[in-house]
């Protein structure tokens, strides 16, 4: 990611979340190496940004902070492909555990994790303020991912 992609983040960022993060935010993300990973995900043929994952990787420990997809790009095995990705290359260079936070109503997220072997490992209370809603961390052990 970078500062000429911070438009198309932004649009994709206010079409997916209800309280979406500033475009300060994302700036701060990409000024941050390097713990922390801004990545665009662009189609190749419509030479488009369509979707992002940040992620910090930290010693032994990864979180992934943010992961959308445009919602046209929805549905078709993008944000898993992007995610297996993320999670090979992360084990490759020594992390241990990738951990997140996620609404239990986004059902589309949560199948998504569950489905790469992410397990829970706690609630934090009343953490989503727009509408009010607990967070699910889940975890996923680099250990146990073939
Ligand atoms: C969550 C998100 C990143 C998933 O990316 P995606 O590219 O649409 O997902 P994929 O097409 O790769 O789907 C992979 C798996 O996710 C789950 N999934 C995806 N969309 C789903 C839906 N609408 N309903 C239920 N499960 C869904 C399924 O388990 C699916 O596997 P399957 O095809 O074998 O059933 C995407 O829906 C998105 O951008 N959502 C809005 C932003 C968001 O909620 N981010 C997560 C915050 S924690």
């Amino acid at each position: 990611m970078e500062e000429k992609d911070l438009a198309s983040v932004l649009e994709i960022e206010h079409l997916s979340f209800p309280n979406p993060w500033h475009e300060s935010t994302f700036r701060g993300e990409i000024q941050h190496r390097p713990i922390s990973f801004p990545l665009v995900i662009v189609h190749e043929t419509l030479d488009r940004v369509i979707g992002y994952v940040i992620f910090w990787a930290i010693g032994e420990d990864v979180q992934i902070n943010n992961i959308a997809l445009h919602p046209d790009f929805r549905g078709l095995g993008i944000g898993e492909r992007v995610l297996r990705q993320i999670i090979a290359e992360v084990k490759f260079r020594g992390a241990r555990l990738i951990t997140l936070e996620v609404r239990p109503s986004n059902t589309a997220a949560m199948s998504l994790y569950k489905k790469l072997g992410f397990k829970m490992i706690g609630i934090r209370k009343a953490y989503y303020s727009v509408p009010p809603e607990d967070a699910i961390v889940l975890g996923l052990r680099l250990g146990d991912v073939p």
